[in-house]
């Protein structure tokens, strides 16, 4: 844990459906501090390159593509937001096409060096809890609190689905946990930063709490350290 003269950095990480994203996005409102979704720039990207039809396996085309967006960011009821060449990307960033390629985009090097640059950035909005791959590890390795959230691969795989039929009404469990599988995979092979647990992250398996019981252990954990004199 840092000195408390650092601002208050809550880095969450884990793979696809461990809970991180609810987790995350409770604790910030309860500790009433900034929401970071890092993900959703990887997913921003990808939906540009999906709408230009830039191929996600041409890192050069990528590259390209990338020096000539224009990314703003801002700050609504606490949650980082941004827009790309002047356009939200919000309802596009859970699409199947992005959903399918988004792994590839960030596995470029090039990419994971400019969101580091963008991630870092926003702590200048303040106090702040971001999730991720590779926040404890390379983001802000000095992060005051680093949590590794994990579950089972099947129960990864049901909550997905669950959120799938509820957002798109249909879903195959047997497709979404391949699919899962094969992020899994590329996430934690990649050369660049790829899925890890970083040195001192407390790691929580989700498998069998319900988020309310994740959520109040990370929060209590902070609300502690921050009562601290
Ligand atoms: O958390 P998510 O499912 O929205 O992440 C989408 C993709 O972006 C996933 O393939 C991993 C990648 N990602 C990453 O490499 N590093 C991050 N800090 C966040 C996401």
């Amino acid at each position: 844990m840092s000195n408390k003269t650092t601002k208050l950095i809550v880095a969450i990480d884990g793979p696809s459906a461990s809970g991180k994203s609810t987790v995350s996005r409770e604790v910030a409102q309860v500790l009433k501090i900034v929401y970071v979704d890092s993900g959703a720039l990887y997913r921003g990207m990808t939906w540009k390159a999906v709408r230009e039809g830039v191929d996600v396996k041409d890192p050069e085309a990528v590259i390209a593509m990338m020096n000539d967006t224009n990314w703003e960011f801002f700050i609504e009821d606490l949650v980082l937001r941004f827009t790309i060449d002047g356009e939200d990307p919000t309802d596009h960033l859970r699409s199947e096409p992005v959903r399918e390629r988004v792994a590839d985009i960030a596995v470029i090097p090039e990419v994971r060096v400019f969101m580091v640059e963008r991630l870092r950035e926003t702590a200048e909005f303040g106090e702040l809890v971001m999730e991720g791959r590779d926040i404890g590890s390379v983001v802000f390795p000095d992060a005051t609190f680093k949590y590794y959230l994990d579950a089972d691969p099947e129960e990864r795989a049901r909550r997905r689905h669950k959120e799938l039929v509820a957002a798109e009404g249909k879903g195959d469990v047997k497709q979404v946990l391949s699919s899962l599988q094969r992020r899994d995979t590329i996430d934690s092979t990649r050369k660049t930063a790829p899925l890890q647990i970083s040195l001192g992250a407390k790691v929580i398996n989700t498998t069998k709490m319900t988020i309310e019981e994740v959520v109040s252990r990370i929060a209590e954990e902070v609300n502690a350290y921050r009562a601290r004199p």
